[in-house]
C-alpha cells in the first residue's frame, strides 16, 4: 500500500508562504526536500506548481501531479488531477508519494497522510499562508534531528508517523 507523506517547511508561527512564494531561501530544506521526494510521485496545487522556479519545473525525476479545478490549465510534463480522490487513486500502487503543498492541499492530505516530514525553522516569518492546524495528539515523532542555519539559526528536521488507533 502507498505511504502518502506531507513535507513541509514551516516558520515557527506556522507560516509556509508569501505572495505565492517560500518566506525563505534554506538550502539544507531543498537539498532534504529533493533528497526524501526524488524518484516518488509529487502531489501539489497549481499555485504551488506556478510557484516554482521556471527552470525547476517540472520538479526533475519525479512525477509531478498538480491538482486544479481549472480545466484549460496546462503544465507541460506533469499529470493533472481535478479531485484529490484521483490523484490518490493513481498513485495507489506506488511504493509513496508525497503531499507537497500548498495549504489547500496539505489540508486535505493530512487526513490521508501516514507520514509527516516537517522542517521547522524556529523563528517566526510574515507571511500569507499558512500550515494546516496539526492535531500532534495524532502523531508520533520518530526521528527529529537539530541544525543551525547561518542566516535564518537554528531549524530542525522531524518526523511523524500516525499512531496506531
Ligand atoms: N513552505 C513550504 O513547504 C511550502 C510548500 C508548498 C507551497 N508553499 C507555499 O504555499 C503557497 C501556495 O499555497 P496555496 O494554498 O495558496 O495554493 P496551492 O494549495 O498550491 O494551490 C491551490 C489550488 O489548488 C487547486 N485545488 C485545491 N484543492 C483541490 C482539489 N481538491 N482538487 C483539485 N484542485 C484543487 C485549486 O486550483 P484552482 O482553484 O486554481 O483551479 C486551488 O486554487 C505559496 O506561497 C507557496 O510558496 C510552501
Amino acid at each position: 500500500m502507498v505511504s502518502i507523506i506531507v513535507i513541509s517547511c514551516l516558520a515557527k508561527n506556522n507560516i509556509i508562504g508569501k505572495n505565492n512564494d517560500i518566506p525563505w531561501r534554506l538550502q539544507a530544506d531543498f537539498d532534504h526536500f529533493k533528497k526524501q521526494t526524488m524518484g516518488h510521485p509529487c502531489i501539489m496545487g497549481d499555485r504551488t506548481y506556478l510557484s516554482l522556479p521556471k527552470n525547476a519545473r517540472p520538479l526533475p525525476g519525479r512525477e509531478n501531479i498538480v491538482l486544479t479545478f481549472d480545466k484549460e490549465f496546462k503544465a507541460p510534463g506533469t499529470t493533472i488531477f481535478y479531485s484529490f480522490e484521483d490523484a490518490l487513486d493513481y498513485v495507489k500502487d506506488k511504493e509513496k508519494a508525497f503531499i507537497c503543498g500548498g495549504a489547500s492541499i496539505y489540508k486535505i492530505g493530512l487526513k490521508v497522510a501516514d507520514t509527516l516530514e516537517l522542517t521547522r525553522i524556529h523563528k517566526d516569518f510574515e507571511g500569507d499562508t499558512y500550515f494546516p492546524e496539526i492535531n500532534f495528539d495524532e502523531w508520533e515523532l520518530v526521528n527529529h534531528e537539530e541544525h543551525e542555519d547561518n542566516e535564518h539559526g537554528p531549524y530542525s528536521f522531524m518526523t511523524y508517523k500516525r499512531k496506531k488507533k
